[in-house]
């Protein structure tokens, strides 16, 4: 393992245009399966190169205790020894970040979000891909193992970058590395996750506590593959995926409200087209639209998708379609169907928790939650 890997330690959205909402499958000239690039010292100020030469020094105290131990608890001992490495390191560059320096990383997300629509990208944020490397981040927790999920970043990494769950992801880590670059004392951890927290705040939904404290971690941390939710399941693949994190039927479909967010891409998922006629704002039209339309199998060259009957135009996945079709889904997805408030603060609470999942207590920065201030506050 190299010492350069182990360094690494739109606002609220009009509906978009009828042109904007047909679909349009995004591909990136760019578009790459590789694990993201770590950042380079070179372009950080005087204080960041201190921080760096700190950080090199922690993260050799992290590598011999590395080099010591093997299997997988081992390797989290060493993120522990990395991490006070890491804060010993704060403390010689002489920079504690406060939480001002968190609401200055969380602005400047916020300007990045915004520059799809001069690039022509999808719906015009790239609040929605952010999100989706927030909740892929964080959604590999297995809480009897107690590993995975958003504290060691390790998507980063080969073979987790490449599982096909996180096909595309490489769009929304690059996005990530540019705020890295500017900011290069935050762990990939709790950037992304604020990034996730920016998008949803941004995009006109609520308010999701959040705080610091994630801590880099090593490639031999990546989680295997089969974590994340396979869209072609039923009911009991959703409760065992989401079982396994600590979720109940309740969080399950509150979460899945995500999907009012975004749209799917062939040349990702394989799957086609938008769930909601407005995909780059937040609000209960996802719940709405699968009470409210007639959904029928889309016949196309591609896997099983559901197409709405009345426009053609819109999609859903056949763990969407679930959580009207089983009786315990069905009750959760109704209430948020009639009640976008009741679906906002059980969305906010379990978006907050899947974005705490697998940190320890001990790594917090504060004991309360944070709550970021959105731009139209600022
Ligand atoms: C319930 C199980 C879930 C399944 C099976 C699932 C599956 C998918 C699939 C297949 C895509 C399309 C990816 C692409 O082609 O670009 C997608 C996109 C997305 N997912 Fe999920 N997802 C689930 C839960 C969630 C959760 C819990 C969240 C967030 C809290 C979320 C947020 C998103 C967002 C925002 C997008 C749009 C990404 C974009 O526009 O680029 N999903 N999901």
């Amino acid at each position: 393992m190299s010492f350069s890997v182990l360094r690494t330690s739109f606002r609220r959205a009009a509906v978009p245009p009828a042109a904007a909402r047909t679909s349009k499958a995004f591909r990136s000239p760019a578009f790459r399966k590789y694990s993201t690039e770590v950042p380079k010292p070179e372009g950080a100020g005087k204080s960041n190169a201190a921080l760096f030469a700190g950080l090199g020094l922690a993260v050799v105290g992290g590598v011999g205790f590395w080099i010591y131990s093997s299997d997988s608890n081992k390797a989290k001992e060493a993120g522990t020894a990395v991490r006070s490495g890491v804060q010993s390191a704060k403390a010689a560059a002489n920079f504690t970040p406060t939480k001002e320096d968190y609401q200055k990383v969380y602005d400047r997300i916020v300007e990045i979000l915004d520059e799809a629509s001069d690039a022509d990208y999808d719906d015009g944020s790239y609040g929605p891909v952010v999100l989706r490397l927030a909740w892929h981040a964080s959604g590999t927790y297995d809480k009897d193992t107690n590993t995975g999920g958003s504290n060691y970043a390790t998507m980063r990494f080969e073979p987790e970058a490449l599982h096909g769950a996180n096909a595309g992801l490489n769009v929304a880590r690059t996005l990530m590395e540019k705020v890295k670059k500017e900011f290069p004392w935050i762990s990939y951890g709790d950037l992304w996750t604020l990034g996730g927290v920016c998008a949803i705040q941004e995009l006109g939904g609520p308010k999701i506590p959040w705080r610091p404290g994630r801590i880099d971690g090593f490639q031999e941390q990546c989680t295997p593959d089969g974590r994340l939710p396979d869209a072609t399941q039923g009911a009991q693949h959703l409760r065992n995926i989401f079982y396994r994190m600590g979720f109940n039927d309740r969080e399950i479909v509150a979460l899945s409200g995500a999907h009012a967010l975004g749209r799917c891409h062939t040349d990702r998922s394989g799957f086609d087209g938008p769930w909601t006629f407005s995909p780059i704002t937040v609000s209960n039209e996802y719940f709405r639209l699968l009470f409210d339309e007639k959904w029928v199998w889309r016949k196309w060259n591609g896997p099983k998708q559901l197409q709405d009957a009345k426009s053609k135009t819109l999609m859903m996945l056949p763990t969407d379609y679930v959580l009207v079709q089983d009786k315990s889904f069905r009750k959760f997805a109704e209430q948020y169907a009639r009640d976008q408030d009741l679906w906002f603060k059980d969305f906010a609470n379990s978006v907050s928790r899947l974005f705490e999942l697998g940190v320890p207590t001990s790594q917090w920065v504060s004991s309360e939650q944070w709550i970021m201030k959105s731009s139209d506050e600022n």
